[in-house]
């Protein structure tokens, strides 16, 4: 469903990303693990546009992005929904405003964008009574679920979640995750996760390293306590990345 060969992007004279090569197979659940600043949220803009690759190819659905006008672009990305590291909620705008924002701009009549509002806000596990609230009175957990509930409004084939747990309580940490999940399977979506929360192997089909700029390790989620890839190893045990070891 996605390709990515040989993917360059430097800010100044920053590597970032250093010729990377990824394959997200359709319906895979795969995680994208790595360090605070390794590039994880660079290499997810790339892929929806946000970011222009100084080099390298997308490939989504057999489409080369680089070599699509505008038209075909937006026909691309509207299969891709993208959940904001911090929910990215606008917080002069209600829920339900936040949620019906693409349709309300439109200049679609709200008693219409209504129902199709409250049908994505009960799929994420909220009430009714949320839509007239603003984001300052949510919680985290809150948040975080309405702003997937307004990436769903485009029922997308492709979603990608940019740190979706980070700062949440344990509980609200593992309810989240059920609800990625939950959306995987509802929607026979492909879901990228961008974590570095170990819980996420519970859920994840595929998991991918990112390091110095290169995708290091892509391997099955299930085994990934048993994998002796070093980086991968110290990584997942929050160990010091000095010499490397396995055991
Ligand atoms: N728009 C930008 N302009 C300049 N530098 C950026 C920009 N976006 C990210 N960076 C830099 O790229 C590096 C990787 O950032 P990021 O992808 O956010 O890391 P991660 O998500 O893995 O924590 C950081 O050093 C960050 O400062
Ligand atoms: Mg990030």
């Amino acid at each position: 469903m996605i390709k990515i060969r040989n993917l360059k992007k430097s800010f100044d004279s920053k590597i970032i990303t250093d010729g990377l090569d990824l394959e997200i197979k359709r319906h895979d659940f795969m995680a994208i693990i790595g360090r605070s600043g390794e590039g994880k949220s660079v290499l997810l803009k790339q892929i929806i546009g946000l970011i222009k690759p100084d080099s390298g190819q997308i490939i989504i659905d057999n489409q080369d992005i680089s070599k699509l006008n505008k038209e075909e672009l937006h026909e691309i990305y509207k299969k891709c929904g993208y959940v904001f590291q911090f929910a990215a909620l606008l917080d002069s705008l209600n829920v339900f405003q936040n949620v019906g924002i693409t349709l309300l701009e439109e200049g679609e009549d709200p008693e219409k964008v209504r129902p199709l509002v409250l049908e994505k806000i009960k799929n994420v596990g909220l009430e009714e009574d949320v839509l007239e609230k603003y984001p300052a009175e949510l919680s985290g957990g809150m948040k975080k679920r309405v702003g997937l509930a307004r990436t769903l409004m485009l029922t997308p084939q492709i979603i990608m979640y940019d740190e979706p747990t980070t700062g949440l309580d344990p509980i609200t940490v593992r309810l989240i995750h059920e609800l990625i999940e939950k959306t995987h399977q509802d929607l026979n979506a492909t879901s990228i996760v961008i974590s570095h929360d170990i819980e996420v192997f519970k859920y994840a089909k595929t998991v991918s390293m990112l390091h110095e700029g290169k995708i290091i390790y892509t391997g099955p989620a299930q085994t990934i306590w048993e994998c002796d890839n070093p980086y991968v190893y110290q990584f997942i045990r929050g160990l010091e990345q000095g010499p490397i070891k396995t055991k």
